[in-house]
């Protein structure tokens, strides 16, 4: 689970931090900069199981071949680029992991800050361009303090999160920062730690440490490996499944494997009522197995006993049912990225959509366990009727400030709330001012010509500048 992020020399995201809840809607009209924090978690995950040249290659281009120049994913300035990005990121790992032999074992800690810092190297006689890793740490958060940047939880939450002890780190690097060190992970263990050297390292040294010898680093990275972007898509969601289909299977990012999760989950009923919700209709939903075929096809009935397979149902209703199906699945944790989720979504059905995803997000008054498996869901929106629907605590204010010539991307909270108390140096805003900087229609067409274009990103400052004064 993430909790903070702080990132500089990133794409528009230069010295920001932000901290998430267990449920997090970032808001901001167009180009203020949502999507670019979904680019830099991802990249984070990313850079856990691939090389880094990969992994920034994957910054918006998640396509089997991604290409298009790696420079761009470090800040550009009027004069060119920032050559170096910082990526510091505090989360919370679950209590066990197993590895790809399914050996399980416990990390140390639980509380956990991964820092990150790369450099970009432009063309030259000897290489072409690339990207340096010249810093990574990973350390142990003592819980006190780790509690005094968190979202507000019950005791019972925050006892069944494992606290530990670990003073010395587990992954660190060297003043000259030539050399990267990976430490014993402590359960009485002692020896000396292995060296990577820093300098023209490929890949981040976490992505290396693929068994639970190492427990806690071992469970940093699958925790990395599980912020995941949901990008549904109708084909997927419509799809069959074999059976061949391993019978753990879980619902995809991309929506697959519906019926096999449904299956497998047996909660037909649950999920069902979940999605009356959006369609009053509804009456059931099952499997369909065809022995011939060997096929499992998704079937939802309705009111009147009629039946229809997957195929025939829309795509909204297929993008809420596999919302549907993650909830009710225990299996499905991590941190879940999705953009826009009331895209396709009828007004007066948006309430039930932002009422669903904010009940996927593990309950921080409850303790974490099966019944509350430690999930995560950040979405982004510019819609004010998202915001309307949610709590004030739940928002985080993205906007756009323009300095030097370059836009950056700010972010900042609602009065009042829990983000608040922890960044006292930041000043925040009314829900009033947010909903009205969202719904401003006569920008609705800023992108037709250069100088409305200008003229309005100037205004998109407005509302963060004004409270910054
Ligand atoms: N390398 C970079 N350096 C500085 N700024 C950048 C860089 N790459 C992109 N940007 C800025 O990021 C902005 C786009 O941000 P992003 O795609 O996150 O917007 P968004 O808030 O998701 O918008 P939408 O609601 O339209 O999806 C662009 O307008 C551009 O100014
Ligand atoms: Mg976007």
């Amino acid at each position: 689970m993430l909790t903070k992020l702080s990132v500089s020399g990133f794409k528009s995201l230069d010295d920001v931090t932000v901290h998430f809840g267990p449920f997090t809607c970032i808001a901001g009209q167009n180009g203020a900069g949502k999507s670019n924090l979904f680019d830099v978690i991802l990249f984070l995950s990313d850079l856990t199981r691939m090389p880094i040249m990969d992994a920034a290659r994957r910054v918006r281009d998640r396509s089997e071949k991604p290409g298009g120049p790696i420079a761009s994913i470090f800040t550009r300035t009027r004069d060119g680029m920032r050559d170096t990005m910082a990526i510091a990121a505090e989360f919370i790992v679950p209590g066990s992991v197993v590895d790809d032999f399914n050996q399980r074992a416990e990390p140390s800690v639980a509380l956990l800050r991964y820092e990150l810092e790369l450099r970009f190297t432009p063309t030259d006689e000897v290489e072409s361009e690339r990207i340096l890793l010249v810093k990574e740490a990973l350390r142990y958060i003592p819980k006190s303090e780790f509690r005094g940047a968190l979202f507000p939880t019950s005791g019972m939450f925050w006892d069944s999160v494992k606290g530990g002890t670990k003073t010395s780190p587990f992954i660190s690097t060297s003043e000259d920062k030539d050399s990267i060190f990976v430490h014993q992970d402590g359960n009485g263990k002692s020896g000396r730690p292995e060296r990577f050297s820093a300098l023209g390292a490929r890949r981040t040294v976490l992505s290396t440490i693929s068994s639970v010898d190492r427990p806690t680093a071992f469970a940093a990275r699958r925790e990395m490996e599980s912020w995941v972007l949901l990008q549904l898509e109708p084909s997927a969601l419509r799809k069959e499944d074999e059976f061949s289909t391993p019978s753990d299977v879980k619902v995809s990012p991309t929506g697959a494997h519906m019926p096999a999760t449904l299956r497998r989950l047996g909660a037909d009923g649950l999920i069902a009522s979940r999605l009356s919700e959006l369609l009053p209709d509804v009456g059931e939903l099952s499997v369909d197995i065809d022995e011939r075929r060997q096929t499992k096809t998704l079937v939802m009935t309705n009111k009147d006993g009629i039946s229809f397979p997957a195929k025939a149902l829309s795509d909204g209703t297929l993008r809420f049912l596999a919302l549907a199906i993650m909830h009710a699945d225990r299996d499905a944790g991590g941190v879940i990225c999705l953009e826009e989720p009331e895209n396709g979504i009828h007004p007066s059905r948006v309430s039930a959509m932002t009422r669903l995803l904010r009940d996927m997000a593990v309950d921080p008054q409850e303790a974490v366990g099966d019944d509350n498996p430690l999930r995560q869901v950040i979405i982004n929106t510019h819609s004010p009727l998202v915001v309307q629907s949610l709590r004030t605590a739940d928002l985080v204010v993205c906007g756009s400030y323009r300095q030097d010539g370059a836009t950056y991307t700010d972010f900042s909270f609602v009065a009042e709330t829990w983000r608040a108390a922890l960044m006292p140096d930041h000043h925040p805003t009314s829900l009033g001012t947010l909903v009205a900087y969202l719904s401003k229609p006569e920008e609705a067409d800023w992108s037709q010509s250069e100088t409305v274009r200008q003229r309005l990103e100037t205004q998109l400052t407005l509302p963060l500048r004004e409270i910054a004064h």
